[in-house]
């Protein structure tokens, strides 16, 4: 190993708080002793401030129309291949609730940028589920602030509007028509309304560097966000992006292992585009920091519909299949199903790193 990367794992496991070399470094950890250290740290302070409970948030795909154009993803605008779908309101709570049957302490609602579900109308939604007894974390995209704060109003408990790249640079080339600060300005009205707030980036995006995905992390510490989602980019034929390579699975690896150093208390989803990547792609990052997984509750019927990336795993089973075929893979770590709603982990900040 060398000694510049043992001395920057010793200076997180003293609880220093790591700069944007230190993060280069980390990232960088070579195949074999290195990255074995670094996953082992990372599992074990994933133990420390999170404990064996792996927390599954239900997610409903509700509608896979979207006024933008981002340049990775099978979803945009331009796309006019895709079918596309729209559940109804009462159709939503009917998923949800079947994800409250399942033991889900959380439901998802995801979608494209759809301007058909008006602030009312998806207010009216989370207060149905609501009911229901589970947290709601909401997933729709860039919306004005008075939106925001009806949908907290009425009860949404989280949001997750990932950042995607912090190269503001490489955000403006992959995002016409859309603005880094307009998106940096909708993560802090989320934040002063109170939401457990998730961000995230994409890794292995054409053009992105180790130093971009160090100041990925950093900016994740500054937002202070409670969930971080860490994903690699999986090019669509049907895209601008369609002809480029895919992310590495092992760079994903490294980024949430040293997520889990820079952000301790932030929930990691195991991603499903890391499951889609590799076969035990989701069980090695429960492994290397991560502690969240988000199985798939929109119906059967839609899946294959919900194309942000080919091959998505998931699509051809139902609710019920990914309930059970999850607790089997957290049981088989040794690890448990989390219970309750699993709100933000900083709430239980007493320990040092
Ligand atoms: N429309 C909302 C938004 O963009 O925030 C939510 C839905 S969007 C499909 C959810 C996430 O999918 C995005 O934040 C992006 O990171 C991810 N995504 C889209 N296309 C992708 C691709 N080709 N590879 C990996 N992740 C992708
Ligand atoms: Fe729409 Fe979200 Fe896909 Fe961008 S990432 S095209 S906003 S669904
Ligand atoms: Fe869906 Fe395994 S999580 S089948």
């Amino acid at each position: 190993m060398r000694t510049g990367f043992a001395a920057c794992l010793a200076r997180a496991a003293a609880g220093r708080e790591l700069n944007r070399e230190d993060i280069i470094t980390l990232l960088g950890a070579a195949v074999g002793a290195e990255a074995d250290a670094l996953y082992r740290q990372a599992d074990n302070v994933r133990a420390r401030v999170a404990g064996d409970e792996v927390h599954l948030r239900g997610i409903i795909e509700f509608s896979n129309y979207c006024r933008r154009r981002c340049y990775y993803c099978g979803l945009r605008a331009d796309n006019a291949r895709l079918r596309r779908y729209r559940l109804m309101p009462e159709d939503i709570v009917a998923v949800a609730r079947r994800g409250a049957e399942l033991g889900y302490g959380t439901v998802v609602l995801q979608s494209g940028e759809d301007p058909w579900y008006t602030a009312p109308v998806l207010a009216g939604v989370i207060r149905e589920i609501k009911k229901l007894g589970v947290a709601v974390t909401l997933c729709v995209g860039e919306r004005p602030r008075e939106e925001y704060a009806r949908w907290r109003e009425a009860g949404a408990d989280r949001y997750l509007l990932k950042h995607e790249t912090a190269n503001e640079e490489l955000y403006a080339r992959l995002h016409p028509g859309m603005s880094w600060s307009a998106r940096r300005q909708c993560l802090t009205w989320l934040k002063k309304l109170g939401y457990q707030v998730g961000s995230g980036n994409i890794i292995g995006l054409p053009g992105q560097s180790l130093a971009d995905l160090a100041d990925d992390l950093l900016l994740l510490r500054q937002l202070d966000v409670e969930m971080a989602g860490l994903g690699p980019f999986i090019p669509h034929p049907d895209t601008p992006l369609g002809g480029e390579p895919a992310g590495s699975v092992e760079l994903t690896y490294r980024v949430v292992a040293v997520a889990r150093l820079v952000i301790p208390y932030a929930h990691l989803p195991a991603t499903t585009a890391l499951g889609t990547l590799a076969a035990n792609g989701r069980q090695l990052a429960l492994t290397r920091g991560a502690n969240v997984i988000m199985p798939n509750l929109t119906p059967a019927e839609y899946r294959p519909d919900y194309q942000i990336y080919p091959n998505k795993i998931c699509v051809n089973e139902g609710p019920e299949d990914c309930r059970h075929c999850l607790e089997g893979m957290v049981r088989s770590l040794g690890r448990r199903l989390g219970r309750g709603p699993g709100h933000a982990l900083k709430q239980f900040m007493v320990v040092t790193i």
